[in-house]
């Protein structure tokens, strides 16, 4: 059974990491971080004084727990009425730009952006887009990078693909196979994201803690989900100011279902449909 994590130790574990490496968990939220802790425990057999000897000593065992804190649940086109109102209300308004700038940051192992670039594709707005994508964690970086995902484990995103791809705003079911844009090997059991669209984004380790803007760019919209949920208020009012600083106006932010922006800056962002617009 999982070992409930004392004030204390989460305390102790932050310092710890907070000294040994550059990585700093300070402002993320007491709860989830003692979870994810509690998890990481259990799923190395380690009591909590062990763990701390073993993360003063070895510096990759640092590296993977770091790793394991940070969740990295995604899926290709998570959420479909967002992906909806995206397709919908949201991504048009930007049809008539030269060039839109997209960052997706804390995009995991890549599905978010390759269901953004699927749904440009559709609007026809794919050559227009330059796409970004950040994370704090090297690994879901390479994988995104090769596009290629379990297929049994991840039935669902032939469900999403339908409903934010195939089904029109009517209802029906338009004739676009999945086919266009990614291949299933059964017998393999993967999914892989055809060429044209693993070739496009530009990725790079970002820790939303503590860099900048990493790209020289400002962007339109800046896909932000399921991220900010883990941080603290000060923290979130932190990155929120980021993205503020990082969008141009028109632009607008997405966030996670569960996530809000409150504090100092709702009163510079307008909520429509699943975005906050820069006012
Ligand atoms: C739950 S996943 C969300 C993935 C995707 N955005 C989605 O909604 O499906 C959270 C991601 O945020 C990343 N993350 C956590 N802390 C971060 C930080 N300080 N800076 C940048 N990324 C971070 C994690 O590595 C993980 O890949």
């Amino acid at each position: 059974m999982q070992q409930e994590i004392e004030d204390y130790e989460l305390n102790t574990f932050v310092e710890k990491v907070r000294n040994l490496s550059s990585y700093d968990f300070t402002d993320y939220s007491d709860k989830s971080l003692k979870r994810r802790l509690a998890k990481v425990l259990f799923d190395n057999n380690l009591d909590f004084h062990s763990f701390i000897e073993r993360l003063e000593d070895n510096e990759s065992f640092l590296e993977k727990i770091v790793k394991d804190i940070t969740v990295n649940t995604t899926e290709l086109f998570r959420d479909p009425p967002v992906w909806n109102s995206l397709r919908y209300d949201i991504i048009p308004l930007f049809k008539d730009k030269k060039e839109i700038n997209i960052w997706h940051t804390g995009c995991s192992t890549g599905q978010e952006v390759y269901s953004m670039m699927i749904m440009l594709n559709e609007l026809d707005l794919f050559h227009k887009a330059n796409i970004y994508a950040t994370d704090i964690n090297p690994d879901v970086l390479e994988t995104a990078k090769t596009g290629i995902y379990k297929y049994r484990f991840n039935l669902t995103y032939l469900d999403n693909f339908d409903a934010v791809i195939r089904q029109n705003q009517a209802g029906e079911y338009e004739d676009v196979d999945y086919s266009k844009y990614f291949s299933i090997d059964k017998t393999r059991d993967i999914i892989k994201i055809h060429p044209f669209l693993i070739d496009k984004p530009v990725y790079k380790k970002m820790n939303l803690v503590q860099d900048v803007n990493p790209f020289p760019v400002s962007y339109d919209f800046i896909i932000c989900r399921n991220v900010v949920i883990y941080f603290n208020y000060d923290l979130q009012n932190k990155v929120f100011k980021l993205f503020y600083d990082s969008l141009n106006s028109p632009g607008c932010l997405v966030l996670g279902v569960h996530e809000t922006i409150l504090g100092p800056l709702a009163s510079q962002f307008e909520k429509k449909n699943q975005a906050y617009f820069k006012k």
